[in-house]
């Protein structure tokens, strides 16, 4: 597929764009699906599409990636830290009502690690209060949620295609909705404020439609992602079913066979619904470094997702005092190789070197 787009003369945004559009629809059963350059992307349009103004507060939590807050504070507007679940590490619906005041305008929760949050009980309260909800579904492009797909019933949800995604494009991202208007009003965004895009004047046209002429009649950007991208995406779409039974295979093993004692915990984690982005666990804030510089010797490769952004020396003005239960999954949380290639012996042989460190604790 990529060789045809490599050959066909056409390899910005055009027919195969529209074709990974139109399968990610599908895949989401959503209304419509507008691809575009990065999750990051999607997330500053959906708040711009939103309507927020300079000033406003965006309620999400502080255990997320740093980019989301980056655009929070690019467009003037003010991120409120909300408390999280101790079981999921999902944002704590009980706790969003109080941090709404009349500046609040969106509500953003991340379906952190493919888990989804409580989004029904979310957008109750965004009804209740008038707001929107911008769901951060970077990581949960093909979770599930009461049987339904994650991201099929809020205002807008935000997918990520970036390089270490389930579904990768490459770099890339898109806006699910069931609002006409804010499709459209997303797609001029992202054809820089003109109501046709380049591929839609130029193909099927005669010189009498003029092709050449275009208009810029909103507000609007350049993010739009490539057929080169959404080839590699279409690839990977079609193999869904083969790379979710690959992925759930890992988590189930994890599941099965780590230690769970010492205080290594695993947040709540449903391979059946949730198409598991990253695998987690938390450990003892005394050894989670430990662990993961003896992980390190192995030829282990841990991360940490993520470090709170409200204590990040930048973010630091929007802190709001502690937000223990974050703090804490912060000091200990680890993620875990999980990639579709694990080989059946690197898992094994990963569970064993973490059992072995766990007999020193
Ligand atoms: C929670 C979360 N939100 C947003 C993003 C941004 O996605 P992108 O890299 O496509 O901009 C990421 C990226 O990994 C993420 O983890």
């Amino acid at each position: 597929m990529l060789d045809e787009v490599l050959e066909s003369g056409w390899i910005g945004q055009g027919q195969k764009v529209f074709t990974f559009e139109e399968e990610c629809k599908k895949e989401l059963q959503a209304k419509h699906f507008i691809a575009l350059s990065s999750c990051t992307k999607s997330i500053e349009i959906a708040l711009i599409v939103a309507g927020c103004m300079p000033g406003d507060e965006v309620i999400l939590p502080s255990l997320t990636y740093a980019s989301v807050i980056q655009v929070i504070i690019k467009l003037g507007l003010v991120p409120v830290f909300a408390t999280i679940e101790k079981e999921d590490l999902n944002i704590s619906v009980n706790g969003i009502e109080r941090l709404i005041t009349p500046k609040t305008r969106v509500i953003l929760p991340l379906h952190f690690r493919g888990h989804s949050c409580r989004i029904d009980d979310v957008l109750a309260i965004a009804e209740r209060h008038n707001l929107m909800v911008i769901e951060d579904a970077a990581h949960a492009f093909g979770s599930y949620y009461k049987g339904s797909p994650v991201g099929s019933s809020s205002h807008m949800a935000c997918f990520s295609f970036g390089p270490l995604k389930n579904i990768c494009c490459i770099e890339g991202g898109g806006i699910a909705t069931n609002s006409d208007e804010i499709a459209e009003k997303i797609l001029t965004y992202r054809n820089m404020g003109m109501a046709r895009s380049t591929w839609h004047r130029y193909n099927n046209s005669s010189g009498q439609d003029k092709p050449w002429h275009y208009e810029v009649v909103a507000r609007g950007d350049k993010c739009t992602q490539n057929d080169v991208g959404a080839a590699v995406g279409l690839m990977q779409l079609r193999r869904i079913e083969e790379i979710r039974q690959k992925k759930r295979k890992i988590i189930e093993r994890y599941l099965a066979e780590l230690p769970e004692e010492k205080g290594l915990e695993i947040p709540a984690t449903d391979p059946q619904n949730d198409f598991a982005y990253i695998f987690t666990v938390l450990a003892g804030a005394s050894w989670r470094e430990p662990l993961m510089a003896y992980l390190w010797e192995k030829g282990i490769s841990t991360a940490v997702h993520y470090y709170p952004n409200h204590l990040q020396p930048f973010f630091a003005k929007y802190n709001r005092g502690p937000l223990p239960v974050t703090e804490d999954a912060g000091k200990r949380i680890i993620t875990l190789p999980s990639y579709t290639d694990l080989a059946e012996s690197e898992q094994a042989y990963i569970i064993e070197e973490i059992k072995k460190f766990m007999k020193q604790v």
